[in-house]
């Protein structure tokens, strides 16, 4: 598996230490506001366990697992949910917490989705962000890395459904995916 990766972009050691800096500012920014940690699963479980962990205040969490309806989709506020939430939103702090934030469609969709059912505000840590490839308007507060325009995986990404275990993230061989 190891075999398949090009070149390590962050490693664990490097993904620990941004983690320790943004728990450093959620739990400022978070203090009394007990908020609801959203997971979007699968991509970014590995990361959450890293954040929450540096969160020194008291929150809750919660998962939810949403797929966006493709490349060809046009419209906006589209996103399938495979798992709700277990819990109500309504008048919560939240704080969605991705692995990546790509073309911006996935959580452009579920910011609005949260803002429709009375979230009293909606932040979002990602660990990596790809800003070149954004085609939806999606902000992010609490950022990792802005990552190259490069097939990224480890770290909770995948690509059809592997390497998600891999401690680090890296660059994935372009042999890999162009023989598929
Ligand atoms: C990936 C990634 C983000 C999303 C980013 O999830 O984990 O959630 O895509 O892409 P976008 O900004 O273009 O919407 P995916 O839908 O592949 O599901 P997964 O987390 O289960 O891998
Ligand atoms: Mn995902
Ligand atoms: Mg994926």
């Amino acid at each position: 598996m190891n075999n398949d990766i090009k070149a390590v972009l962050y490693s664990k050691e490097q993904i620990d230490e941004v983690a320790r800096n943004l728990g450093e500012r959620i739990t400022k920014d978070f203090e009394g506001k007990n908020p609801l940690v959203i997971c979007v699963l699968k991509g970014a479980v590995l990361f959450m366990a890293d954040i929450v962990r540096q969160i020194d205040t008291y929150c809750e969490l919660d998962f939810m697992d949403v797929s966006s309806y493709g490349n060809n989709t046009v419209s906006s506020g589209e996103v399938k949910i495979i798992k709700d939430l277990d819990v109500s939103v309504k008048g919560r702090n939240v704080l969605i917490v991705e692995d990546i934030i790509d073309t911006g469609r996935t959580l452009a969709s579920l910011v609005e989705l949260l803002k429709g059912r009375d979230a009293a505000s909606v932040k979002i840590c990602t660990l990596l962000d790809k800003p070149d490839r954004r085609v939806k308007t999606v902000k992010p507060d609490y950022v990792g890395f802005e990552v190259p325009n490069e097939f990224v995986v480890g770290y909770g990404l995948d690509f059809q459904g592997h390497y998600r275990n891999l401690p680090y993230v890296g660059i994935l061989k372009p042999e890999i995916y162009e023989n598929i």
